[in-house]
């Protein structure tokens, strides 16, 4: 037991946060051509009291994304863009880092700039539909298998998303290994069938996301500036593993003497105890999300299962939750039908106490 809570001062790398409170990385569809939207500086700045904004997944390239509407890092255009968003949180007290999402095979190519097919660990179709602005939803389109000659390639653009993030004043990068894109289609059987050094034994499974960690941290000028988010046995978006414990356990052994500024574990119903599984094998910051509320939060932190909580819905809803939860105010319900639909209305107007 300890007396820590959500109100604790913590540290992540070298910077001090003012809380436990991070906003979780969620995807909001208000971008426009892969540039972030003018909205995103009010929004992310209605949040800087968090003490950490982890930015919705962004694309390092034109190949990672896949939804409607989403942003990139990888254009002069966006960066300038991301700029003035993090220069709006900054000039609020906050702190923010750019969650990293390549989507791997979860993409559709009305909701792309270029005409070439996804890719992913192997030629699989992911089951399930996704939005597009023109044809309405439509399946997953079928990707193509990299070859291993490219996979360098692809993390050498997880690298210069990086130094690209640096550049637009971001505090780290985190890399979306969860949630079913392209790191967690490589570390999962059932999406990833390689006969390469990529795929097959868990050794293999996890060096994609090993090697991409270790050079976003190069990019990075240290690893301390990069975090990863993981889903463990998460079934969203055609995920399917064969020993999640097993995979994740070797993964964060593998990851955890790198030096990286935070663990971010994502819980779902299984593995059971997840988070209490990973926590003692990862040295460093351990960040937990998933279903957590007030009560929880302050009750894992006590208990030492976690440094920091992650909240995604009920930041959606309530931009000042740090002080709605300070007050232990009522927290406002977040209007699903406005998560993903352009323009400020479910947006920007959640009002703070
Ligand atoms: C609208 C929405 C968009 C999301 N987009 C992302 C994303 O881009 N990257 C990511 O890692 N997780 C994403 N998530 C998952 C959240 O980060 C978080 O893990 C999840 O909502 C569970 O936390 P909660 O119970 O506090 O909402 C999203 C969740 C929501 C509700």
């Amino acid at each position: 037991m300890s007396s820590t809570n959500l109100f604790s001062a913590g540290r992540i790398d070298g910077f001090a946060t003012p809380n436990r409170i991070v906003m979780a990385p969620m995807t909001r569809s208000r971008a426009s051509n892969e540039v972030p939207s003018e909205l995103a500086i009010e929004y992310y700045s209605q949040r800087a009291t968090a003490g950490l904004i982890i930015s919705e997944g962004t694309a390092p390239s034109a190949m990672g994304i896949g939804y409607a509407r989403t942003p990139g890092i990888y254009t002069a255009e966006q960066i300038a863009a991301w700029k003035k968003i993090t220069d709006g949180v900054h000039a609020k007290g906050g702190r923010i880092f750019l969650q990293i999402m390549h989507v791997g095979r979860i993409a559709h190519s009305a909701n792309r700039s270029i005409p070439d097919a996804p890719v992913a660990p192997s030629a699989i179709r992911a089951a399930g539909k996704m939005w597009t602005d023109t044809q309405m939803m439509q399946d997953n389109d079928l990707p193509r298998a990299l070859e291993t000659a490219e996979i360098p390639g692809v993390i050498a653009e997880y690298a210069q998303a990086t130094r690209n993030a640096l550049e637009a004043g971001f505090d780290g990068v985190e890399l979306h290994a969860a949630s079913g894109y392209l790191p967690m289609q490589f570390l999962s059987t059932g999406s990833n069938h390689r006969t390469d050094q990529y795929g097959g034994s868990v050794e293999n499974r996890i060096r994609f996301v090993v090697e991409t960690l270790q050079a976003m941290s190069a990019a990075a000028g240290g690893a301390s500036k990069v975090g990863i988010k993981l889903s463990p046995g998460m079934a969203f978006n055609d995920i399917q593993d064969d020993n999640p414990v097993e995979t994740y356990t070797e993964l964060v052994k593998a990851i955890s003497p790198l030096g990286l500024a935070y663990l971010h574990v994502m819980r779902s119903a299984e593995p059971a105890n997840i988070l209490g599984l990973l926590r003692p094998l990862f040295n460093g910051p351990f960040i937990a999300g998933g279903g957590f509320d007030l009560a929880s939060g302050n009750e894992i932190l006590r208990e030492g299962g976690a440094d920091f909580v992650a909240y995604g819905r009920f930041y959606i809803s309530n931009p000042d939750l740090v002080a709605r939860f300070e007050n232990g105010a009522a927290l406002a319900e977040a209007d699903a039908s406005t998560f993903y639909m352009p323009g400020p209305a479910g947006y920007i107007d959640y009002p703070a106490l």
